[in-house]
């Protein structure tokens, strides 16, 4: 078995966000971010930072940057203590099964302005 290791980063400016005319902001963010993202996000900029800032590093991991796999194929939710958990769907799904990445570990932070994430993928199999 060869073990492999992917990781990604991002930040974003969370103004970017809040600063855009409300309608354009909702078919972003409906266009981004899946109904169950979308709940725990609460309508709170920095979290939609944070979890955009997650599915970037997610891409950048999966060598494929957001194109050919589209945001809603990287799903960022919490689990009950709060910590980001990645489920991949689709397109995302086909990479990582492709490069046999099978654990991973995504980190979120957030200042007022900014949000940052990390992704780490590794192989188990
Ligand atoms: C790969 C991607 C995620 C990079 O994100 P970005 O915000 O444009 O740029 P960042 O500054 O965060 O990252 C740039 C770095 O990503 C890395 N990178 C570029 N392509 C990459 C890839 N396919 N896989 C992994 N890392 C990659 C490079 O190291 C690059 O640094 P460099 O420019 O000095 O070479 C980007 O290409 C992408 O797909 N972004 C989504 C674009 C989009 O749809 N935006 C509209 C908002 S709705």
């Amino acid at each position: 078995m060869t073990s492999r290791v992917a990781s990604g980063i991002d930040i974003v400016e969370i103004e970017r966000f809040s600063l855009v005319d409300p309608a354009i902001r909702r078919r972003f963010i409906n266009r981004v971010f899946t109904p169950a993202e979308q709940v725990e996000c609460a309508g709170i900029d920095e979290h939609f930072a944070g979890k955009f800032a997650a599915k970037e590093a997610v891409s950048k991991a999966l060598g494929s940057g957001i194109g050919k796999v589209s945001w809603q194929d990287i799903v960022i939710t919490k689990d009950p203590w709060g910590q980001p958990t990645v489920t991949l769907n689709r397109a995302a799904a086909q990479i990582a099964d492709a490069l046999h990445l099978t654990d991973w570990s995504v980190s979120i932070t957030h200042t007022r302005k900014i949000a940052a994430a990390v992704a780490v993928a590794v192989s188990s199999k």
